[in-house]
This record gives C-alpha cells, structure tokens and sequence, in this order.
C-alpha cells in the first residue's frame, strides 16, 4: 500500500495516480515505501481546504492551541525511539542524532505550547489624553511550509509549530527524501487533536509541489529551508506578491582554534562539526581556521581521530558517521574532492568511498583537505558533505577576515582561553550564531536561529522570534475623550 497525502481532511492518493519510491541510504536495497508524486492540483486542493481549517483555528484561543501543541509533545516524547529508528532508516544518521532530531521538535512543541498562554501584544501610553494604544498578535492565513531531508522531523516543527500556534493553517511539503518522518509528524498532530484542515501534507517534487506552492495566490506566508539557488526563485516569486518569506539557506560556516586554545576540546569540536551528520547541516563546520602556531600538530591529531571514526548504517551500536542522502549527494562530495586536488590543496584524509560491507549505501570517508586558500571554490562553496577545508593564518584578524570572506552567515565558532578575543569575535565574526569553545552545530530551540548574508533574508526561525513571523501585528487605538483629538498636532497643543 502506497502512503497518502492528507488533505481536506482525509489521507487520498495523489491526482496524478503517481508515486515515487523511498529508499535507506545506508542500504538502498530496503525500501521504506512508495510516496504521491503530485501535482498542482493536489495543492489546490490543499489550499481551499487550508482556507477552511484556518476559518476555525484562527477563533480557537491562543492557549487552545497551544495544549493541542502540548499533547503533540507528549506523543513525541512517548514515540522518541520509535521515531528517530525510523528517522535514521529514512535519511541516516545516527540513531543518537535522531533522538536528538524529535528532542528538538518537542522541544518546540513545548516551547509553543506555552507561548499559547504568552503571545504578548504591547499596551503602550498615548501622546493624548483618555486614549488607548495598544497591539496585539493576529494570524495571517495560510502557510506553505518547504523543508529539507537533513533534520526531518526538527525543521518541520520549527515552522509548523508557531505557524499554528500564531493560528494559521499548514501546507506542508516535505523533501522529496524524508516524506516518511512527515507523514508521522501528521499523524501525530491529528492524534493531538488538531482540527483536520488546519493541517495538509502534500508529497512531490520541489518543481512540481513546492512551486505549485508558492505560486498559488492563497499561500499567505512561505517558509523554506534548502539552497540558495531555490530560496532565491521562491524569493522572486514571493517578491511579485508582496507575500511574506522566511528563507533559510546554506552555510559555509568555520571554526577557529588560537594558539592558547583547549586543544583536546576543539578537536572533539571539529570532528563533532565537520562530521556528525555526516557534514549535511546548514551548521556543519567546513572550514577549519588553524592558528600558525598549532596548525601541523593539530591536524596531525585531526587527521588520525577522523579516520578512527566509525562509518555505518546509523542503527548498529557503535556508528560514528552514517551515509549521505543519495547518490547525487555522494556525486556531489566526490566532485568537490576532484576540485580541491586541481586547486592544489592537499588530502589528508578520506577522499574515498568505502568498500566492503558498506559498498552498498552512500558512504563517503571523512575527508580533510590543508593548505585550502582563501577564496578557492573549496573554501567557498557549500558541499553539505563529509569534507573539511583548514586554512592556516598568522593571527586572529586574519582569522577573522577569513571566517566572513564568505557570501554565507549562518554560524561560526572560536577556541580561545582569552576572553578579549571571545568577546571581539562576537562582536566580529559576522554569522547569525557565534559559539565560543563550542562547535559550529548545536543551536538550541528556544533560542532565534538563522543567519546573515546569503544564508536568510533576515528572519529567524525558534525562539521568540519566530512568532513575530507567523502573526500580524494589529496596532489598535481607543479614543474615549469625546472630542477629535489629532496626534501630533493637538498633542502638543499647537
Ligand atoms: C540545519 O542544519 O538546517 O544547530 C539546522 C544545529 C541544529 C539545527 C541545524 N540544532 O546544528
């Protein structure tokens, strides 16, 4: 039996009576089932329906909606291990990651759940006398929700939990590699008790389903998580329809270590940063940013560490790294290697596909390239992959300038004993997230997340700062003096 979409309130087949087919990466002999790809009709259906949902939801009260938020954390927390099992069969990575994955998303469900007894507007005084000013938080509509294979279940709750909480109605399009983890997630919130047509699941094609989405003139709100070069289409559309966008993208993100720097601790940094997940995080550390002074024995110790690691299918005991995504990904990595020998940096390490037992999945060792310049398409270039570039400089304003010489900023890291220099990078280092003795991955829920430059558009998803994404500010006054009073111009009696 093929899975469904939902939509209007029921799980139905896709109008194109077509399916795709999903595979485990660590053995793409198993297969996790066959998924809808639809098509632009589906999502019409999605959005009249969606209309409807949020005609109901939006009246619901605030704190309402946030218990059905709370009972989807219960149910999370209950299935944990069950989910991150299936999670890792779906995209890879390890099982301890996975649980790590749903941690966030209960985490955010949590978060919303409170945030239904909070969701402060502002009262705030008149410049005239017997009047009222106040603001509060409407819902805007109806959102499309495009999400990527890395954090299957997590980023769909980023967005998906504010957007509800803020009262709209969902449409949400998952990658095309992780439908799985999503269609799980859907059922888990109709299990809450969330009213079927605040929520829609439409399986597909980003071209097809996700453009679909975005063209259609009743999606209100779009927010995405992928690459720059899909987030910048999306943005012209959404830009010809004045329609609000949350864009979060890639990331070539570095982690500085100074010649007075914990040396054990950075390297458990790094080799956390540039290979959990197996690199695949917008967060991933990339670039490795070594002081002259510790640079040959620190990656001496790096390079005999990473090929330590254990590479595996995510669910046996023991897995250290498990395998990319799918074979154009694994493509992808090998290209870049081939790139950084005709930039003529030098493999240290990895640079390889591992045979044996693992030949089957889409493995690819940890790979360590020194000598990378500044500049070079190595050190440039998002590889979302298992490969890690260190660049060697003189002192820490060359650090510095290497860390933003980028067109990314989502997140970067300093290891240093000296509290100046932490304090200057945080000021310098020009990301949305700076960790200090802290890899570049591991931002925490309730906490704003994104980043400058090419990597957003200037929203953040978490925290509280989302919430101000996924309502409407409604400014109201109330004037009970009886009389015209004009602002400004009666104010001060002129
Ligand atoms: C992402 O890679 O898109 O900070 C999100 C981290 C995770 C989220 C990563 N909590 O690495």
């Amino acid at each position: 039996m093929p899975f469904l979409n939902f939509i209007a309130g029921r799980w139905v087949p896709p109008g194109t009576e077509t399916y795709f087919e999903n595979r485990n990466p660590a053995d793409p002999d198993d297969l996790i089932g066959s998924f809808p790809d639809s098509g632009p009709a589906d999502i019409a259906a999605a959005v009249e329906s969606a209309r409807r949902g949020f005609e109901g939801w939006s009246r619901t009260p605030a704190p309402v909606r946030g218990d059905v938020l709370r009972r989807v954390g219960d149910l999370l927390a209950q299935r944990k291990d069950a989910i991150a099992d299936a999670m890792t069969r779906e995209m890879g990575k390890v099982l301890a990651e996975t649980r790590g994955d749903v941690q966030e998303g209960i985490d955010t469900a949590y978060y919303a759940a409170t945030e239904g007894r909070r969701l402060f507007g502002h009262v705030v005084p008149s410049e005239l006398r017997s009047k009222w000013a106040m603001s509060y938080r409407r819902p805007i509509g109806v959102t499309g929700l495009i999400t990527p294979f890395n954090f299957p279940l997590a980023i769909p709750t980023w967005k998906a939990f504010p957007a509800l909480l803020c009262g709209n109605a969902v449409i949400l399009k998952p990658s095309e590699d992780v439908p799985h983890t999503a269609h799980i997630l859907v059922e888990t919130l109709l299990e809450a008790g969330l009213p079927p047509e605040a929520i829609q699941l439409v399986h597909g094609r980003g071209e097809i389903v996700g453009k679909a989405l975005v063209d259609h003139p009743d999606v209100t709100v779009v927010s995405f998580t992928g690459s720059t070069a899909t987030g910048a289409a999306i943005g012209e559309t959404c830009g010809r329809m004045h329609r609000r966008l949350s864009l979060e993208m890639g990331g070539k993100n570095a982690q500085i270590v100074m010649d007075d720097a914990d040396l054990e601790l950075a390297l458990e940094g790094i080799l956390w940063g540039a290979f959990g997940t197996t690199g695949q995080r917008c967060t991933a550390t990339s670039r490795l940013i070594l002081h002259r002074a510790i640079h040959d024995r620190f990656v001496a110790d790096l390079a005999s560490r990473a090929e330590q690691l254990r590479l595996g299918d995510g669910r046996e005991p023991g897995t250290e790294v498990g395998p990319l995504i799918h074979e154009n990904a694994r493509k992808k990595v090998e290209c870049y290697v081939e790139i950084g020998g005709r930039e003529r940096a030098e493999l240290v390490t990895g640079g390889s596909a591992p045979g044996g037992r693992l030949a089957k999945g889409w493995f690819y060792r940890p790979t360590i390239f020194t000598g990378v310049q500044p500049g070079s398409r190595l050190e440039q270039e998002e590889i979302f992959g298992p490969v890690l570039s260190v660049i060697r400089v003189d002192s820490f304003e060359e650090a510095v300038a290497v860390n933003n010489g980028v067109r990314y900023g989502l997140s970067s890291s300093l290891y240093t004993r000296n509290v100046d220099l932490a304090f200057r990078a945080l000021q310098l280092l020009d990301t949305g997230i700076t960790y200090v003795n802290a890899p570049t991955i591991g931002a925490e829920a309730h906490l704003p997340f994104g980043g400058v430059k090419q990597t957003g558009n200037g929203h953040r998803e978490g925290g509280w700062q989302v919430y101000d994404f996924y309502s409407e500010t409604k400014v109201c006054y109330l004037d009970y003096s009886g009389r015209l009073q004009r602002a400004q111009i009666d104010t001060y009696g002129t």
